[in-house]
């Protein structure tokens, strides 16, 4: 039986549903119940009916499922595929900061651990980092914005304030570079320059759109435009064609690409079916707290 084939007969016997991110290899997307951004992938997770959920993205993604879903099982396939920024900031770095800027209200980006999270205020993600931004500030006069600092840069711009930044950033997006925007655009003069928040401030000023992976795939399909030059991780550039076959798509940059998401593949995806592998678990205390984070941001979004 083909791969792919056992995949499908396992996760009916389990009654299993597949999460993944855009970001993840085509034949992920193409098995996938649900292939989306952080915010989308954390609003199924909440409301999906499986016993079990097969999270094909990084581990705090997973954690988050789990965060809203914790009487199901969540496995990650690859227990490895972590997120560099993530891992830039701990509960203890966060509490300095806070201790220092005590008046300031926590806002996280959702790529940090539970740990992390339960220490936060609000969580958000690409997708509502604005709107969570503008609603802390009808009430409060400061926020402190962590891990990433060019996306928490992008945020403060959009809302003419100052934030209480932390020096986290993604290593994939950093390598994409404003030489690669101005070279791609020469030879694509037609196309609409799309860049994702996470990118150095350098690239947003030269995008049409700013926007979260889920938006991207939202433009592209809307648009009147035929042609886009795409500032984010290359997996994208799959679910972009496949949905969009007249349409042509270019990488800013071939050097965006994740090792952490690629971590994932089938055979990994049908081994996690098969051994429950890799539960993810979070203390409950942690868990309890994390949510409160998250809660607050489905609410506003
Ligand atoms: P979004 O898909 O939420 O835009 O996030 C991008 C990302 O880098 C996730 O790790
Ligand atoms: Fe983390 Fe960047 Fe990979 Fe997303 S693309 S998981 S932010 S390292």
């Amino acid at each position: 039986m083909e791969l792919t084939d056992k995949i499908k007969k396992l996760k009916k016997e389990k009654n299993a549903v597949i999460l993944a991110h855009n970001y993840q290899l085509p034949e992920i997307h193409d098995i996938a119940d649900f292939v989306g951004d952080s915010l989308g992938l954390s609003m199924s997770a909440a409301k999906t009916d499986a016993e079990i959920i097969i999270f094909c993205g990084v581990h705090f993604m997973a954690e988050t499922a789990k965060i809203l879903s914790p009487q199901k099982t969540v496995l990650l396939p690859d227990k490895n595929a972590g997120c560099p920024m993530a891992d830039m900031i701990n509960a203890d770095d966060l509490k300095s900061l806070q201790d220092a800027h005590p008046k300031a209200v926590t806002l996280c980006y959702v790529n940090t651990s539970a740990a992390v999270k339960a220490q936060c205020d609000y969580c958000c993600t690409s997708a509502n980092a604005l709107k969570m931004a503008q609603n802390i500030l009808k009430n409060n006069e400061e926020i402190i914005f962590i891990p990433d600092k060019y996306l928490a840069q992008y945020v403060a711009d959009q809302v003419g304030r100052k934030f209480i930044t932390w020096e986290g950033y993604c290593p994939t997006h950093a390598k994409i570079l404003p030489e690669n925007i101005m070279q791609a655009k020469k030879l694509h003069p037609r196309a609409k320059v799309l860049v994702h928040p996470e990118c150095k401030p350098q690239l947003t000023e030269l995008a049409d759109v700013v926007a979260s992976t889920e938006k991207m795939c939202a433009y592209v399909q809307n648009a009147p435009d035929t042609e886009f030059i795409i500032a984010t991780e290359i997996g994208i550039i799959y679910r972009m064609k496949k949905e969009n076959p007249g349409k042509s798509f270019y990488p800013a940059s071939d050097m965006a690409t994740c090792p952490n998401m690629k971590r994932i593949n089938l055979e990994k995806v049908l081994w996690s079916l098969e051994d429950l592998t890799y539960e993810i678990t979070v203390p409950q205390d942690t868990m309890d707290k994390a949510r409160l984070s998250i809660e607050r941001m489905l609410q506003v979004t």
